[in-house]
């Protein structure tokens, strides 16, 4: 069996394994109240699939002009409503701030220092025109690339409306990433302008984001201009470049009012999100403006059950795919009050996001499983400091969810009473595919349950015959959807071969899944040579060619070993060098260095020193015999191995330096 084939054969995590015999069923006025209360949705897009998607688009989303048809589907090129002219800013201030939401909180503020604000949607009208002001006057026109990299500011998401406003497509650069990091993407996508910060707070210290930037742009010459806000002060140091940089208030101050959205195409170039796939090279998914507006703006009303009177709070970052989809523009889009927080969880104390849950009484609250299983490690006794009373919905999304993290969140944060969705997307999906719609569905602790109305995913085999009921496959999805990413940027063949060649006109999701004999699908994970560390998407050759290009370093594998907060924990092989003295000093050096270069994310747990790996006949790395080592099971299929003595040898010695 090859890497892939393994797990993909591989169950669900642990427990689920001996079967989840728990059910739970939407409460009766939860049911009463939302959305979606029946079936209706699933069986009008399996009557007309295009439809169903008109229908949605046309009742959700402003159209400055009609589409000529839904779809135009060439697989793998998809084209959605064709023809028609929006524009995602417009949708998500515009429509609010001159409608009946003027004076309706779009974004609740908390820094981490414990500092607040609030902006109406006419507040977020006003700052987002003058800043799409700013951003032409700085050169910036209909089809450049903006680059921002920022902490969880509002001014983060004012740049990002601010460039869909004039037609400009964002890249946000996640602010946990290294400089080089940032470099490799503003140099791949070209970048005209860069929007950063002086500084970010994270656990009461000063993240320094603009002496990062100026690194990056030392070798990044694209970017012409730099925006830099104001936000920690003197702490930062930042050094202005007269001529280039400029400080966002500065220039804010000297903007004009007005700046009307731009009606583009619906097919227009939104926005380029870089992830890691199986290369060292990140992919630069794109997505396009009409389609992706009707998919995160419909989910994140059904999945979500998103109200006039709610609020909602997602915990992810907006430098991921989350924070894109459902903290901006699904939410925003639905006129929804947001709250974003700034800082870590643990700032000042472990209970600092039930703190805000309470202070801002949040009704909805979506967030990852590592997050709750390092919440369940602390301790129930943080949440209990809190009136959490107000939450009627929970969420969860990123990675698999063991059903006990599962119950911990069912119980002690949503006090019995809360549906819980569990969301199964990815970048590349732009929107949520599987998840309960929580008024309707029964749900299954540990189990994304089944596809949304309008999706088609299965379970297949390496030659892509459906599997029977609790086989493990491979996970596909059977036609294309609005939100879907319309290529990689720069690299169509990429884009061809990496997702559409396995399975013709199928889209190849990289996960493992089984689907139960209710149809339930319960995902187990990549199978693919993506490693998913705390639901943050890293790649085992990027990570291992960073630690190659380590004076010290020969050769290096790297896996996902299980974790039971992580979800999977970074392992490293390293052969050294001949001449270089093995040391625990090295191995420090070694998880720094790939901190540096890559983001403190992808620092391996741990590494260990090994004289030789395990590779095939044809010279690859066999990292499922490295994966059954470091979580201490025997030793798989070793037949195709050059040299089976090398994997037994380093077992031994893994195994005695514990
Ligand atoms: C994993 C995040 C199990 C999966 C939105 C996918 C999940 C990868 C779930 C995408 C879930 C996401 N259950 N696994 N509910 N949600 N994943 O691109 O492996 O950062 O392929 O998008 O996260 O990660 P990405």
């Amino acid at each position: 069996m090859t890497d892939r084939e393994v797990k993909a054969a591989e169950g669900p995590l642990l427990e689920s394994k001996l079967r989840e015999e728990r059910r739970f069923e939407p409460p009766a006025d939860f049911r009463e109240r939302a959305w979606v209360k029946d079936r209706t949705p699933w069986e009008e897009a399996e009557r007309d699939f295009e439809g169903f998607w008109a229908k949605h688009a046309e009742a959700e989303v402003h159209w400055f002009k009609t589409w000529d048809r839904v779809l135009e589907w060439n697989p793998p090129w998809a084209k959605w409503f064709v023809g028609g002219e929006t524009n995602a800013s417009y949708n998500c201030v515009d429509r609010h701030a001159l409608g009946s939401r003027r004076t309706k909180t779009a974004i609740l503020w908390e820094g981490e220092p414990g500092d607040r604000r609030a902006l109406t949607y006419e507040d977020l009208h006003r700052e987002v025109q003058k800043f799409a002001n700013v951003l032409k006057g700085l050169g910036v026109r209909k089809g450049d690339r903006v680059a921002i990299y920022m902490g969880m500011v509002p001014e983060l998401v004012i740049a990002m409306l601010a460039a869909a406003r004039i037609g400009a497509t964002h890249t946000v650069v996640f602010g946990g990433f290294s400089s080089q990091a940032l470099r490799d993407r503003i140099q791949d996508a070209q970048a005209k302008v860069l929007i950063t910060q002086d500084g970010a707070w994270r656990r009461g210290q000063v993240v320094p984001l603009k002496q990062w930037a100026d690194e990056a742009l030392a070798e990044a010459p694209s970017v012409e201009k730099v925006v830099v806000l104001r936000r920690v002060g003197d702490a930062a140091g930042a050094a202005m470049v007269p001529g280039r940089d400029v400080w966002w208030h500065e220039a804010m101050a000297g903007a004009a009012a007005d700046c009307p959205a731009e009606p583009l195409d619906s097919e227009h170039p939104l926005f380029i999100l870089y992830t890691s796939g199986t290369t060292g090279k990140p992919k630069g998914v794109l997505h396009t403006t009409g389609g992706y507006l009707v998919g995160t703006t419909l989910t994140a009303k059904w999945v979500f059950d998103l109200k006039d009177d709610d609020v909602y709070f997602c915990a992810a970052d907006i430098g991921w795919i989350t924070g894109h989809s459902y903290i901006v523009y699904g939410p925003l889009s639905n006129g929804a009050t947001v709250v974003i927080y700034e800082g870590a969880p643990d700032w000042p104390d472990k209970d600092r996001i039930w703190a805000i849950v309470e202070k801002y009484r949040a009704t909805i609250f979506y967030t990852s499983p590592t997050f709750l299983r390092t919440a369940m490690r602390w301790g129930p006794e943080y949440p209990k400091r809190h009136d959490l009373s107000s939450l009627r919905l929970l969420g969860t999304v990123g990675e698999p969810i063991n059903p006990e993290a599962w119950m911990w969140y069912h119980e002690h944060i949503g006090g019995g009473r809360c549906p819980i969705v569990d969301t199964w997307w990815q970048t590349e999906t732009g929107m949520i595919l599987i998840a309960p719609l929580p008024g309707v569905q029964t749900t299954k602790p540990g189990s994304a349950t089944v596809p949304l109305p309008g999706i088609k995913a299965d379970v297949v085999d390496e030659a892509g015959n459906p599997v029977p009921p609790n086989v493990g496959g491979y996970l596909v999805i059977e036609r294309p959807w609005p939100a879907m990413f319309r290529t990689l940027w720069g690299d169509p063949d990429r884009y061809v071969k990496a997702y559409w060649s396995q399975y013709p006109g199928r889209y190849l999701t990289g996960d493992g899944a089984r689907k139960d004999e209710d149809g339930y699908f319960w995902i187990t994970g990549r199978v693919d040579d993506v490693v998913n560390v705390a639901g943050h998407r890293l790649s085992n050759i990027e990570l291992e060619s960073t630690l190659v290009a380590h004076p010290a370093v020969a050769e290096a594998a790297v896996i996902g070993r299980s974790d039971p907060i992580k979800g999977q924990a970074l392992s490293a092989f390293v052969v050294l060098r001949a001449g270089v003295e093995p040391s625990d000093a090295l191995k420090e050096e070694l998880r720094q260095w790939v901190g540096e270069k890559i983001g403190p994310i992808a620092k391996p747990s741990d590494v260990f020193f090994a004289a030789d790996l395990p590779k095939t006949r044809s010279a690859k790395i066999m990292r499922r015999l490295l994966r059954d080592i470091a979580e201490g099971r025997a030793l798989g299929d070793t037949t195709t191995l050059t040299d089976p003595a090398v994997v037994e040898e380093l077992r031994q010695r893994y195994i005695a330096e514990g």
